[in-house]
């Protein structure tokens, strides 16, 4: 029974799998938990949202809900465009009643490493907008300190000519190393939704990550870091096993 599981555990494609259920158990926790009728809801970004709306939308067409959404990026338009939602923005909707993200990494105090699909700052801004902002990822983010299971680095949003000062500068500050994130074709750089670079941080140690996250975005070129500190009200985490845990 033992070795089963060890076998089990120790087959990526296993642990994918699992993990790609764990995401939807957990998308499905938050709207079930907290989107109700005439809600304004903050649709994040990422492969783990992509369950959460599939959800939601089927809640608006059994419970005939009135569900506002609000993207946090292009893809996240394109998913409730997709599902027939209605879609609104922060102009008609400055204040929004839950926002519901995934995340790269999560630690013990719910400081966030966000940005993998690079869309942090318009995560930010709606996460920032919403009277709940509610986190959804699966086991393998869950982490007792950043840096421990997501090996990306911290990804920061800068105006693309201050790309060089501001990795230097974060390099001497801080440690470590700001990565100018390139394309998967390696043919140029990733360019944000705000037409913007992102560099990924790999740091070396732990840190203040309160402090670091406000002394970075004083840099000038420095648009947004995807540092998430005391933002998260709730995280719903997918289990290996099939049951959701939160804290
Ligand atoms: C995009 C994000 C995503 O929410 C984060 O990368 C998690 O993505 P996934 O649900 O695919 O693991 O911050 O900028």
């Amino acid at each position: 029974q033992n070795e089963k599981h060890v076998r089990q555990f120790r087959n990526p494609s296993n642990r994918d799998s699992m993990a790609e259920e764990a995401k939807k158990l957990a998308g499905c926790a938050a709207v079930d938990n907290h989107v109700q009728n005439n809600h304004v809801v903050g649709v994040g970004s990422g492969s783990t949202i992509v369950y959460a709306v599939d959800r939601l939308a089927e809640r608006v067409r059994q419970e005939k809900l009135n569900i506002v959404c609000v993207p946090t990026s292009f893809q996240a338009r394109q998913l409730i465009l997709k599902h027939g939602l209605i879609l609104s923005d922060l102009d008609r909707h400055p204040e929004l009643d839950v926002a519901i993200d995934g995340a790269d990494e999560v630690d013990a105090a719910l400081t966030l490493i966000k940005g993998g699909g690079g869309c942090l700052t318009q995560e930010k801004i709606v996460a920032g907008c919403a009277k709940h902002f509610i986190v959804i990822a699966d086991f393998r983010k869950d982490s007792m300190a950043l840096g421990q299971q997501w090996k990306g680095g911290v990804p920061i949003e800068v105006i693309p000519m201050s790309y060089v000062p501001v990795s230097r500068t974060i390099a001497k500050r801080f440690g470590g190393k700001a990565v100018l994130r390139m394309a998967v074709n390696k043919a140029g750089p990733v360019v944000t939704d705000n037409s913007n670079f992102i560099l990924d941080w790999k740091f070396e140690h732990a840190q203040n990550w309160k402090v670091v996250n406000t002394a970075i975005k004083m840099i000038p070129g420095v648009v947004e870091t995807g540092l998430f500190v005391g933002m998260a009200e709730r995280v719903y985490f997918g289990m290996e096993d099939g049951t959701v845990s939160f804290r």
